[in-house]
């Protein structure tokens, strides 16, 4: 099973780069094609490639009874995935084997699935159980009229989808476990934006803008340029520290407790990060609509019992001020490099060694679609 270091060990590195003022750094320089963010037919191989990898799609919490279900679309099309009655996670695609109306939409639980058009309905594990007056369809075979499935996976509380016939590299054997089983959901909501989907993953995969771009939202609790980077797998895991780490200097290394002390953002390949932060967990899945549009679905996961002693108010106090005061600022950041996509001054991007989470990315995205043909 694949790992990150232990906390302890981040501590200790965190530690030393105080002192020696420096950063993990890549051995490489990227450079990527500029026209890789807005080319149409680049954006139908990612597409393509992301149908033969399992992608995140949701919480495990967000599909806990019976009934429970997620709709939206991945890749390009609709999905569902929902928990039958027996509990088990099914993937279907999302459409009608009448005439093709989507089913299901959003989240909610349900009995059994029911097409608003003409009425034919599944059972939950997708067989096809009832069309109304099915004698004006004297051939049909209701037993291959079944909804489509597609490969669920649950590993460590996240769901993952697949589409199609997955590649032979196992990207979830690779991924540690990130949350742990007492994190609850709280929250989620979808939001749209005109930007392609990597730019926005970029800005969460490096430490070297946080003093120019958070210079009065996050670094002053953080450090300029300073962070520990993993790689496990095609995943990445990006740690940053805040300055109450120092706070541990004093304290035996096998009892120093990292909580609070450092967002652990992970990139979970290609498209979902999950941040750890003090009192909650951020989940961000971008699902991508055309070269300039994608459709973020974000979930937020208290990260201890919400009746304790982090109660539902302070969660709720700290996942805003993440939302409203550096989210903003990378938000609008990556706005202006997607309206910049236009202008010819720059034939590449170039991502340097202290953005090696990022060159792990691309370098990573370009050997897969090399294998999907592409
Ligand atoms: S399209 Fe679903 S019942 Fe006709
Ligand atoms: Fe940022």
């Amino acid at each position: 099973m694949a790992q990150f270091a232990t906390d302890q060990v981040v501590i200790q590195r965190i530690f030393d780069h105080i002192d020696g003022q420096t950063t993990d750094v890549g051995d490489a320089v990227w450079r990527e094609p500029v026209t890789n963010y807005t080319c149409p037919q680049r954006f139908a191989e990612e597409m393509a490639l992301f149908r033969r990898i399992p992608l995140l799609f949701c919480p495990s919490s967000a599909l806990t009874h019976p009934g429970d279900y997620v709709a939206r679309k991945s890749a390009g099309r609709p999905v569902v995935v929902l928990r039958d009655k027996t509990g088990k996670l099914r993937g279907f695609h999302n459409v009608c084997r009448h005439r093709g109306k989507q089913l299901l939409q959003g989240e909610g639980c349900t009995k059994a699935i029911v097409c608003g058009y003409h009425g034919w309905a599944y059972q939950l594990d997708g067989t096809l159980q009832y069309v109304p007056h099915e004698e004006g369809f004297p051939d049909l075979d209701k037993s291959t009229h079944g909804l489509v499935p597609i490969k669920v996976f649950e590993q460590d509380g996240l769901v993952f989808i697949c589409q199609e016939q997955p590649l032979a590299d196992d990207t979830l054997a690779t991924l540690p476990p990130i949350l742990s089983p007492e994190q609850v959901l709280f929250a989620s909501n979808e939001a749209v934006a005109d930007v392609n989907w990597k730019i926005n993953m970029e800005a969460t995969l490096e430490g070297y803008h946080i003093k120019p771009t958070h210079k009065e939202t996050f670094y002053p609790y953080g450090y300029d340029n300073l962070n520990v980077v993993e790689a496990a797998g095609p995943h990445i895991r990006v740690t940053f520290p805040f300055q109450r780490i120092e706070k541990l200097r004093s304290i035996p290394a096998p009892q120093r407790d990292i909580s609070g002390c450092v967002t652990y953002a992970h990139h979970i390949f290609p498209n979902a990060t999950i941040a750890v932060l003090s009192k909650h967990t951020v989940m961000v899945i971008s699902e991508p609509e055309a070269p300039g549009r994608t459709r973020f679905v974000t979930y937020r996961l208290a990260n201890a019992d919400m009746s304790g002693k982090d109660n539902e108010t302070s969660v709720k106090r700290d996942a805003d001020f993440v939302a409203d005061t550096g989210g903003r600022e990378d938000a609008a950041v990556v706005r202006e490099i997607q309206a910049g996509l236009a202008s010819p001054a720059n034939t590449h991007f170039t991502y340097g060694q202290y953005e090696k989470g990022i060159v792990h990315f691309h370098k990573t995205l370009t050997d897969m679609l090399a294998r999907c043909g592409y």
